[in-house]
């Protein structure tokens, strides 16, 4: 008889520094509560629920047809990198040349190349907390040290320039962040991503890797590229993707645009890896990159709706505190108010019963706000239909209604 293996001396230490993605987790647990024959309603996963626009679609099958199906550049097919740099003047005025710009097997990729490529162990990386759950956990299997800063939600969560620069260390090597923001919902306006550009500017060794990949969600006015200020343009690596704006999540397309050393190393790890993505998908994505945009305003106004609708349903229930969201799918209320309280069975200690509590009780899957660095908040997407959302209210307040 063999002896009993314990894996977590055995695997790496890599991978037993990380954390599972909590969204990922609950989603898991949803499902196992709706196989169960419980009607759940899935708040938990950041994820379009709109299927993706019908002449990205047929430039897809077309690629099948004419047999596009063999391995591309590790970088992406030329007319895709060309297009990108084309949307990329187009849309963030950012000027950057196709051999500036890498394409990946997704966002989460794209971000990780980068991480890989620039940190040695040790380097700190400043992340705007709340911030998406897998920065942290890549920036630990690149062994580096996440450095997590937190926006108040007075300040609708969005760290300030100056708070960025009083957690700058002769280690830092980057800062990241979303904006639109996963998982608040919060956009940096341009005048305070110049103050931020202003203390990388005094920061020579600095980088930036900035994720835009909610940047057609936005809510009012446009979003805006740091990576547009000139004098710190070839720091910032600008990090975007076909997943949300056009709610192409499967196919799996994401891309950075960086200074040419930057895009190489990507290229170089990415060649050992994964080769390029999927050649349907970038075929795909030449088609959503140069195609209109209507379907993408439509799906945003749709977003702005429920926004809406949420934050109205939200604001009715007792004792949360919202800070109001300007862009992307979320709404990250703080629930702290119903810490300490239990219904009886049930005792809500933080936000992770609270998430649980809501699932089992309420049967609405949301996300503790722990695993985005906010522990009194949860996450809920608002990417469901509107019969959906107001249900899920409705549940929610109950549910928490029953706590005393
Ligand atoms: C902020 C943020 N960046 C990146 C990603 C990953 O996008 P992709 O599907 O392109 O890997 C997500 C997905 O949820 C996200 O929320």
């Amino acid at each position: 008889m063999s002896a009993v293996l314990d894996p977590v001396s055995v695997l790496s230490d890599r991978v037993n520094a990380m954390a599972e993605s909590a969204t990922l987790a609950m989603t898991k647990k949803a499902r196992e509560l709706a196989a169960q024959g419980v009607k759940v309603i899935s708040l938990s996963i950041g994820e379009p629920d709109f299927p993706t626009p019908q002449h990205i679609k047929d430039a897809a099958k077309k690629a099948i047809d004419d047999n596009f199906t063999q391995y591309t550049p590790v970088s992406g097919i030329a007319d895709l990198r060309s297009a990108i740099a084309e949307k990329l003047r187009r849309d963030n005025n950012l000027d950057w040349k196709p051999e500036n710009i890498v394409v990946s097997t997704g966002a989460k990729q794209s971000l990780t190349n980068v991480l890989l490529a620039l940190l040695n162990p040790g380097d700190e990386v400043i992340i705007f907390s709340p911030y998406w759950v897998s920065y942290s956990e890549m920036v630990v299997l690149a062994e580096g040290k996440p450095v997590l800063v937190t926006g108040s939600l007075e300040n609708d969560f969005k760290v300030t320039a100056e708070e960025f620069e009083a957690a700058i260390t002769p280690r830092t090597k980057l800062v990241m962040f979303s904006s639109p923001c996963n998982p608040t919902g919060s956009v940096f306006t341009e005048e305070e991503l110049r103050k931020i550009g202003q203390v990388v500017e005094r920061h020579e060794n600095i980088f930036v890797m900035a994720d835009e990949i909610y940047e057609y969600i936005v809510f009012e006015g446009k979003n805006f590229s740091i990576g547009s200020i000139p004098s710190i343009k070839d720091r910032v690596i600008t990090v975007n993707g076909c997943s949300k704006g056009y709610a192409m999540t499967g196919w799996r397309l994401g891309y950075i645009a960086a200074a040419k050393w930057i895009a190489d190393a990507c290229d170089k790890i990415q060649g050992q890896v994964t080769s390029g993505t999927c050649s349907i998908t970038q075929k795909a994505a030449v088609a959503a990159l140069t195609g209109p945009l209507d379907d993408t305003r439509k799906m945003a106004e749709a977003y702005r709706r429920r926004r809406d609708l949420v934050i109205a349903g939200l604001r009715e229930i007792p004792g949360l505190k919202i800070s109001v969201p300007q862009g992307a799918f979320y709404a990250f209320p703080d629930m702290s108010y119903y810490f300490g309280k239990s219904d009886g069975t049930n005792k809500i200690n933080n936000a992770d019963d609270l998430a649980m509590y809501l699932l089992n009780v309420g049967h609405v899957a949301t996300v503790s706000g722990a695993a985005f660095g906010a522990p009194n908040c949860i996450r809920l997407s608002t990417a469901a239909s509107d019969e959906n959302l107001t249900e899920a209210i409705n549940r929610i307040k109950t549910a928490l209604g029953n706590l005393k």
